[in-house]
């Protein structure tokens, strides 16, 4: 994590840097990580297994599938997906390169529709004007935790036969109605980085209903190989294997899984520690100049992975950047989700974006900054947080 600044402010309650996001790792998922050591099996096998059952039961999806990230996640469905060489798929400026990098990577276009302005999650009305002949995917990104307007998206995907593929990075544990995210479209990825609301260090997890995607997927996350390793080296295993598809090498290790086992079990503590930091933070910031925070539809259906607030330029005096460097110069360390995809040096020059392209996800860019939420943060850092803020705001009014 990165160290204080040497420009922070010599105030003595500011002296500790308080991190913009840390891991909760306690004796459980220790313990478990030192079982998968000693028992002598480290790479994919009898933890990977019970780590995908779990979490598949979790979310209420029909299979899910270990991968060493979200980004092989995305790259497993859409492959599975049949997205290559000539197509489309429109997905949200408003997302990690990941997202958009795995469709170039099949060779295909990822193609940016607009955002919402309140959820700052993918627009339907943009995705519905952004279909072509050569659409095959949508890749709806469930930013922050809150899930994007699912129905809207599904009956555009109906009405041109269009395969769903979810970026759920952010989104454990989500609800949509009456399903959890992982059980809505034909694939939907998770990432298990170590910000995100569980975490194996690296790794992700790919759930689906179809029983043709999970084939293609299992398939291609190890090398297209006709048995993966524990079945080839435990007892009663052969050494027999064919290789029936050029796949990639995205299996998650059992060391992984251990920590993986052991976070999913404490999923929904972590997530009522998150909300209870977010309804702080509404509480803390309401009504303060210059300061905007999340409008959202249904709190507990939320995986509060990200808190973003909005700063509003026309009540300050500063921008939104003064205003991070005046958060970390009293030790809180923050963040922005995202800088826009089309603002990035490869996007704009294969593309040929301008900065105003996009306009909501732009103007949202100018304003947004995503502060500390995790459940390892005490009630005193959460106050530390809205004191911060309430600082910086009201010491800049216009
Ligand atoms: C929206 C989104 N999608 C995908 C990813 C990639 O996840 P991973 O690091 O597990 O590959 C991230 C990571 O930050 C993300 O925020």
């Amino acid at each position: 994590m990165a160290t204080r600044p040497d420009t922070a402010a010599p105030a003595p309650e500011a002296a500790r840097w308080l991190p913009f996001s840390e891991p909760s790792i306690g004796e459980e998922e220790i313990a478990g990580v030192l079982g998968c050591l000693r028992s002598g099996w480290l790479t994919s096998g009898p933890l990977v297994a019970e780590f995908e059952e779990a979490f598949a039961t979790y979310v209420g999806a029909r299979h899910a599938l270990a991968v060493n990230s979200c980004t092989s996640a995305l790259h497993l469905a859409l492959e599975a997906a049949g997205v290559g060489p000539g197509h489309e798929v429109i997905t949200s400026p408003m997302t990690f390169t990941a997202t958009a990098a795995v469709i170039e990577h099949l060779g295909a276009r990822p193609v940016l529709a607009d955002c919402d302005p309140v959820t700052l999650n993918v627009d339907p009305r943009a995705v519905a004007a952004a279909v072509t002949p050569l659409t095959r995917a949508i890749l709806p990104v469930h930013f922050a935790g809150q899930a994007c307007d699912m129905d809207a998206l599904e009956a555009i995907a109906r009405e041109h036969g269009l395969a769903m593929v979810e970026d759920a990075a952010h989104a454990l544990p989500t609800r949509y109605g009456q399903r959890m995210v992982g059980a809505i479209g034909d694939a939907t990825c998770f990432s298990f980085y170590v910000t995100k609301t569980i975490t194996t260090g690296e790794g992700g997890m790919v759930t689906t209903e179809r029983d043709d995607l999970a084939e293609r997927m299992r398939l291609m996350r190890l090398h297209g190989m006709s048995r993966d390793a524990w079945r080839r080296y435990a007892q009663g295993g052969s050494w027999s294997y064919d290789i029936v598809a050029p796949g990639f090498k995205y299996n998650l290790p059992d060391l992984a899984a251990a920590l993986g086992i052991a976070q999913l079990r404490r999923s929904e503590e972590f997530r009522a520690r998150r909300a209870a930091i977010a309804r702080a933070f509404d509480a803390g910031l309401a009504g303060v100049s210059g300061v905007r925070t999340p409008v959202v539809a249904d709190p507990d259906a939320h995986a509060w992975h990200l808190y973003v607030i909005r700063v509003e330029p026309s009540e300050l005096t500063i921008d939104r950047d003064t205003f991070i460097r005046e958060l970390t110069d009293r030790g809180i360390g923050v963040s922005v989700h995202f800088i826009p995809l089309h603002r990035h040096t490869y996007y704009r020059e294969r593309y040929g974006f301008a900065p105003g392209d996009l306009p909501v996800a732009q103007r949202a860019f100018e304003r947004i900054l995503s502060l500390p939420i995790y459940p390892k943060m005490t009630d005193a850092d959460v106050e530390r947080v809205i004191e911060a803020v309430r600082d910086v705001a009201q010491g800049n009014r216009r």
